[in-house]
């Protein structure tokens, strides 16, 4: 059983899909484990560490392996590097991308999408949405505190006292949750909204102030996989009349509202913008799919009227050792489930729920029901 670590090779991608624990309970397992020279480089990981753990070190490891370990999708030019039959784990971003699914299934390559993981508890270790999302949460209050010209505790002093920065978080999922406690800890004054009723409890339990439109359509508008629906014109209308009036009074804004499968949701209008106070600082995490603030540029920080608004893409990348380490221990609790440890080979339950909702491609075919061409569902 011969695992391969992957180099990105996506520029932008600073994240690695194994560390040197990870390795060495492959090796436990009974795999040889090979890594692409230079793989964790860009998360703090010299090749040394992970040879020190037991792997080897090569230029064109995926060619000769069973399973490979990557963070994001091979792209089209990297296909060729994969022999037929090879198993690859990775976050594939696969809405909107059914072309690029297709390749995958016509070169013969058994994929599965980590984000499309169940949330069931026996899979809540190998859940990437939460361990990425979690450090992004964090990432966006440090973002922002570095944008903002101001303190964001109060701080008492002789020459004066510095006011609390009101933080607002919109979307109050894993990332949202981490934002609040982040800004919490940093002295802030922090309010949130979201349109799932769960969030209003876990908010304030976090010592931070609940607001949203508390209506029937947002007593019902959790589904039974925990997401947030998209909401109706009229919902959408009221929240925003809500928001307008709370944001002109805040120094920060954190929005991370998503709708899986869906463009995330447009939260903060440029009229808003334009009513914040000179030096405010927005950070949209949702910019990657379509952003929730108007005026939000993926990769930039853009200087809108009174306010900055952060758009930095791949935001758990800006913690990359952190992210890495969290990803590859996610990837190690799945393959773990795929390996036959008396045997020590792979095995895979093709009836396991865990391999049905993460399954993409297999035998030359889009095997996902969410992807499949819709011609063969
Ligand atoms: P997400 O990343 O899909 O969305 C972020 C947040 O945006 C959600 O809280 C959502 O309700 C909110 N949102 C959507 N539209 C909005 C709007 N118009 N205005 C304001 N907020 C809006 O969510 P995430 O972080 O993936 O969490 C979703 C749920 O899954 C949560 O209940 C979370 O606790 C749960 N969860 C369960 C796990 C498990 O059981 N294994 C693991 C991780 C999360």
């Amino acid at each position: 059983m011969r695992i391969a670590v992957a180099r990105e090779t996506d520029a932008a991608e600073p994240r690695v899909a194994a560390t040197p624990d990870t390795v060495k309970r492959f090796k436990a397992l009974g795999a040889e484990v090979a890594v692409a020279r230079g793989a964790g480089i860009a998360s703090g990981i010299p090749d040394a560490d992970y040879e020190a753990a037991g792997a080897t070190i090569g230029e064109n490891v995926t060619k000769d392996a069973d399973l490979v370990l990557k963070v994001r999708r091979p792209a089209p030019n990297e296909l060729t590097d994969y022999k037929k039959g090879t198993l690859i784990v990775a976050i594939m971003d696969p809405f909107g991308h059914e072309a690029e699914l297709k390749k995958m299934a016509d070169a013969g390559l058994v994929t599965f999408a980590m984000e499309l993981m169940p949330r069931i508890t026996r899979a809540q270790s190998m859940d990437v949405l939460s361990s990425q999302a979690n450090l992004a949460g964090y990432r966006a209050v440090i973002d922002a505190a570095g944008e903002y010209g101001r303190a964001l505790p109060m701080m008492m002093t002789a020459a004066g006292t510095v006011p609390a920065a009101n933080v607002f978080v919109m979307g109050v999922g894993v990332a949202g949750l981490q934002a609040i406690a982040t800004a919490r800890r940093m002295g802030a004054i922090v309010t949130a909204t979201d349109v799932r009723p769960a969030t209003k409890e876990q908010v304030e339990s976090l010592g931070a102030k609940f607001l949203a439109v508390e209506d029937d359509e947002f007593k019902n508008a959790q589904t039974a996989g925990g997401y947030a629906k998209e909401m109706s014109k009229e919902y959408q209308a009221k929240q925003a009349a809500l928001v307008a009036e709370h944001i002109k009074k805040q120094d920060i804004v954190i929005t991370t509202a998503l709708i899986p499968g869906r463009p995330a949701p447009r939260l903060i209008t440029r009229e808003m913008v334009a009513s914040m106070r000179p030096g405010s600082v927005i950070v949209d995490l949702a910019v990657e799919r379509g952003g929730n603030v108007e005026g939000a540029k993926p990769g930039e920080v853009a200087q809108v009227g009174p306010a900055k608004i952060v758009g930095h893409l791949n935001v758990p990348g800006r913690l990359a050792a952190s992210a890495s380490a969290l990803y590859a221990k996610n990837l190690y609790t799945f393959v773990e489930t795929l390996i036959d440890k008396k045997e020590k080979k792979l095995a895979i339950n093709w009836d396991d729920e865990i391999v049905k909702g993460t399954a993409l491609t297999r035998d030359g075919a889009i095997i996902h029901p969410n992807f499949m061409p819709k011609s063969a569902t």
